[in-house]
Formats: C-alpha cells, sequence, structure tokens
C-alpha cells in the first residue's frame, strides 16, 4: 500500500492510518451502535485485502487511545483502465461531532485523489456539503432506499422452478465474473470472491435452462443480530426473487433475528413488489443515501439491481 499520512489539526488527536485490529473492534462496535451502520466480522479485511489500493484512517485520543473518527478510502480500476476511488465510513463519534475532527481526514482524501474519478454515497444531510465544498457534484437522479422487514413477518413462498439456484461451489467464477461485468464496470473479481465467501454469508448463483448465469446475491449476517440482503442481481424480477427466497430458506430460526434489510436503488420499482409478497405488505422503507461523483458517473443497469452491494466503496 501507498504511504499516505494525514496531518491531525485536532488537539489531542493522532491519525493512524491503517489501524489494527485492536481499533477496527471499536470502530465497528460506534458504526454499528451509533448510525446503525452493521457489519460482517472483520469486514474491513475484505476492502484492506482485495482492493487495488486501500486506506482506513482513524484519529484516535493520544492519552486515552479511544477511537474518535475515520475515514476508508479505496481505490480499484474501471473497465477503461481508468482509477475509481471510493470514500466510506466517514464517521466522528457523537460527542466530538462539529469540532472539526472529520474535516482533516475528508481533506487528507481529497488531496490524495487529485484528478481522479470518486464516488461516494452520501447521507441526505451531508449531500450538500460534499457537493459544494469538495465537488461531488454529479449525483445520480434518484435515491438509495432503505426497506426493512421484522424477520417475524416473512413468510416464504415457493421458488418459480424456472431457474437452477447454486452455491457459488457450483458454479464456475469465471462465469460469475462475466455476469458481474454486466452489472458493475469496476474490476473487482478479487472483493467479490473475498466477499461473497466471507464468514457468516450466505451466496447463491442463479442459473438459466441454457446453463448462463442470471443472477446472484448474498446475505450477510451483520452486528446486532440482523440480516441484509447484500448485493442482489438478477436478469428479472423472478430470478431477483428466486434467489432471495432460497438464500432466506437457508436461515435456520429466521425469526430471531432482530431485522432484515437491504438497500435499493429508488429506480428499480420491483424490488419493492418483492418485499411486499414476503412481508404481506408488513415493511418500511425510505430514501437514505445519495450516490454522488466527482468526475462523471459510472454507468449500472439500475434495473437489474434489487439490493446495492456495500454503501461504503462499491458503486453498486
Ligand atoms: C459527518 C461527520 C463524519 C463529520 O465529522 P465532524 O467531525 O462532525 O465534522 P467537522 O466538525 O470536521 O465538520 C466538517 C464539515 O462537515 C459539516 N457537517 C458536519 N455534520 C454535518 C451535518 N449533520 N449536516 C451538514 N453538514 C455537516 C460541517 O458544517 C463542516 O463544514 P465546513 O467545511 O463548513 O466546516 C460526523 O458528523 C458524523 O459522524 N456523522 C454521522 C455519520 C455520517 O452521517 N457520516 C457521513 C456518511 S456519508
Amino acid at each position: 500500500m501507498a504511504p499516505l499520512t494525514v496531518q491531525a489539526k485536532s488537539s489531542g488527536i493522532k491519525i493512524i492510518v491503517n489501524p489494527g485490529r485492536k481499533y477496527w473492534e471499536q470502530m465497528e462496535r460506534w458504526y454499528s451502535e451509533t448510525e446503525r451502520w452493521n457489519m460482517r466480522p472483520d469486514e474491513i479485511s475484505v476492502w484492506a485485502s482485495t482492493y487495488e489500493k486501500y486506506w482506513m484512517f482513524a484519529g484516535v485520543d493520544q492519552e486515552t487511545n479511544e477511537f474518535v473518527c475515520s475515514l476508508s478510502l479505496g481505490m480499484q480500476t474501471t473497465s477503461d483502465g481508468e482509477p475509481l476511488y471510493s470514500i466510506g465510513l466517514f464517521y466522528c463519534v457523537p460527542q466530538k461531532r462539529g469540532l472539526g475532527y472529520g474535516k482533516p481526514l475528508f481533506d487528507a482524501a481529497m488531496a490524495h485523489i487529485g484528478q481522479s474519478n470518486a464516488t461516494l454515497y452520501s447521507a441526505k444531510e451531508m449531500s450538500a456539503w460534499y457537493a459544494s465544498k469538495h465537488g461531488f457534484n454529479k449525483l445520480l437522479s434518484f435515491w438509495t432506499c432503505w426497506a426493512e422487514v421484522q424477520p417475524l413477518n416473512l413468510v416464504l413462498p415457493e421458488v418459480s422452478k424456472q431457474y437452477d439456484i447454486k452455491t457459488t461451489e457450483e458454479v464456475d467464477w469465471d462465469e460469475i465474473h462475466d455476469y458481474d461485468s454486466t452489472i458493475c464496470c469496476v474490476e473487482r473479481e478479487d472483493y467479490l470472491e473475498e466477499s461473497l465467501t466471507w464468514e457468516a454469508t450466505v451466496s447463491r448463483v442463479a442459473v438459466d435452462s441454457n446453463g448462463d448465469v442470471v443472477g446472484f446475491g448474498s446475505l450477510r449476517f451483520v452486528s446486532q443480530n440482523e440480516i441484509y440482503a447484500c448485493p442482489l442481481y438478477a436478469d428479472n424480477s423472478t430470478i431477483a426473487r428466486d434467489l432471495l427466497i432460497s438464500m432466506l430458506s437457508t436461515v435456520t430460526d429466521l425469526s430471531s433475528y432482530s431485522a432484515f434489510s437491504l438497500l435499493f436503488p429508488e429506480h428499480n420499482k420491483s424490488v419493492l413488489s418483492i418485499i411486499s409478497e414476503l412481508s404481506k405488505g408488513r415493511y418500511k422503507h425510505y430514501p437514505i443515501y445519495r450516490n454522488q461523483y466527482l468526475k462523471k458517473v459510472l454507468p449500472v443497469p439500475w434495473d437489474k439491481v434489487y439490493a446495492n452491494d456495500d454503501v461504503n466503496h462499491s458503486i453498486v
């Protein structure tokens, strides 16, 4: 990894680049408890070990070593050979917000990005700040929405039986990557293999009668005893529905989980039909994030996206 330093302007804080597990555990606890950014065990390692370049900046109290603020910066290459930076986990513990701790981390990331393209998913209230102060003013025309069901309310119907739903071990990875390249124009083979097979993950691949991959997805079992569908890509809504039902059917004691959720593009109107069917209408949903770019928006076939991958670094 290339060296990257950040000068802490806020007194009493030191910035550690790529802190070890000791800090990640504290950080993951803060993210989960205050923002409900729930993760799989050691999830930060998935980016750290598979991204072309990856830095996690953590601001910690010089005296107590307690975590204060963070920003995660990744770099991957698009299919055009251009670098694409992504910013995630921009965070400050609640009692220290608004005191200037977060800004030096963001400034350092921007200095490193330079003239390259970059993307982030912004929380509603931060969207204008990213656009006006930092140039993330190429916005997708729709919101990324959050949908949530109490697992007690999930009633799983039969699958359509029009497709074979397989595990990732039963399908050639090259075929999964080929399908993924129709969804995501960022080179991410290593990331995808690591993420779809990471601890606390159930992944499935849909194959049609010609033997072609026509969709895939994962369930992640994350902190706070929650389940996220993340991602879910499919050529049509029947495939997405089959994948989701098949993955949820593998979960023993589904009702013991505290929530089942997914992030999806508002653009894809079929998502809520599926969620509504599975929950008998007992779900809630609302817009939560806006995808913003620095130079240009990258193309994604949003009608095939039924659940986003993580919104920290993935474009879709
Ligand atoms: C966003 C966050 C990381 C900012 O950290 P911070 O230490 O409070 O920020 P700073 O005091 O350094 O302020 C940085 C800038 O962000 C702006 N800002 C901070 N919180 C804001 C909010 N809720 N709404 C709008 N602007 C905000 C400040 O006005 C400041 O602007 P300036 O450049 O004009 O000075 C922090 O508020 C946080 O953790 N929020 C909850 C998690 C979150 O939503 N993260 C962003 C995900 S996209």
